[in-house]
């Protein structure tokens, strides 16, 4: 049994989480990685109202009687979507664990707090994470430069990241980004955290309810396979390399502005990639790890796989040390 801090401050077996995921985070997913002992999350924004979420939260109570989250990622946006309802949506459901992602979670602490509900919240920085601490998160979720989704500016990859967040925060925190397998959990508790965090290799298993066609194209591609797009714009994002992150990059790197890539970037589209299959009529997030990622088995058996191949590595490791010595 890997138990560390944030197992015991969350209330879960294993410490690995799956972490939210736009079109991705439904209720199946979710279930499926609590019911083996991690920590699912149904994201949010997914659905289209929070009387939707209240719904998809009940329907994954339905799979598992364990813990699970809920997602609110916070991003600035032109007409943005009611988080306040979306967060009522959550605590009135009952649901104790969210995952605060894209800005400071402060103005939403109090209400989670009054209703004893536990903050993780992910960020791309130690200077983010501290902040986090200090409004009283639960815990904190570091996304290394490796990861999926938006990295920060700072690019600042997990293996230095990881030690620095360690060195400084209190609370417990996991790292993120990058991690697919046993021997990324036992480094990352070797750097100092006490778990990780995982999207796109739940992306790409059975209850994940996208395409096919792109678990495939997960299990095809190499590390090298991602583009950053909106670099010069100033909020970078990792996404899957493919005929339209490769023109964002160029119209961008050509000096052009977010207007010039509207049409190409709309969330429509990259929606249509998970929902169809067709891998290049927009954008679509995953992470330099699907590198590693070489098959698409049940949620559950990602979650067991690593737990079992971590503490294999730990206990090897460890009888090396020990004596006598029995190698070879
Ligand atoms: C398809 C996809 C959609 C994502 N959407 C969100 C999101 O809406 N909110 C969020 O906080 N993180 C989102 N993420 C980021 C993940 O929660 C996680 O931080 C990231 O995938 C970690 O990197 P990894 O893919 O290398 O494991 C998304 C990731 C993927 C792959």
């Amino acid at each position: 049994m890997l138990t560390t801090r944030f197992t015991e401050a969350l209330g879960i077996e294993h410490p690995i989480v799956q972490g939210g995921m736009m079109w991705v985070g439904r209720a199946e997913l979710a279930a499926a990685v609590s019911e083996a002992g991690g920590l699912g999350i149904i994201t949010a924004l997914t659905q289209p109202t929070p009387a939707d979420l209240v719904k998809e939260i009940a329907r994954a109570r339905t799979m598992t009687d364990k813990p699970f989250g809920v997602n609110l990622t916070i991003l600035p946006s032109i007409n943005p979507p009611p988080y306040d309802e979306y967060r009522r949506a959550i605590v009135d459901s009952g649901v104790t664990i969210v995952e605060t992602a894209g800005s400071n979670p402060e103005p939403h602490m109090d209400m989670f707090r009054e209703h004893g509900v536990r903050v993780v919240h992910k960020c791309t920085s130690v200077r983010h994470a501290l902040k986090a601490q200090k409004v009283g998160v639960t815990a904190v979720s570091i996304d290394g430069f490796e990861c999926a989704g938006h990295p920060g500016e700072d690019d600042v990859p997990g293996l230095v990241l990881i030690p620095a967040a360690a060195d400084q925060l209190e609370i417990p925190f996991i790292a993120s980004g990058g991690f697919a397998d046993g021997r990324g959990l036992a480094a990352a508790l070797a750097l100092g955290a006490d778990g990780i965090n995982m999207g796109s290799r739940f992306m790409c298993t059975q209850e994940s309810p996208i395409s096919s066609t792109v678990k495939e194209r997960i299990v095809e591609a190499s590390e090298l396979d991602t583009n950053l797009i909106f670099r010069t714009l100033h909020n970078t994002a990792r996404v899957a390399k493919n005929a339209v992150s490769d023109e964002v990059v160029q119209i961008l790197a050509e000096g052009g502005q977010f207007e010039d890539v509207r049409p190409l970037v709309a969330g429509a589209r990259g929606r249509k990639v998970f929902e169809d299959g067709d891998l290049d009529a927009g954008i679509w997030t995953v992470g330099m790890v699907q590198g590693l990622i070489r098959d698409i088995p049940p949620a559950g058996d990602v979650v067991r796989r690593i737990v079992a191949e971590a503490e294999e590595i730990l206990r090897r490791r460890l009888s090396l040390f020990g004596a006598p010595a029995r190698v070879g």
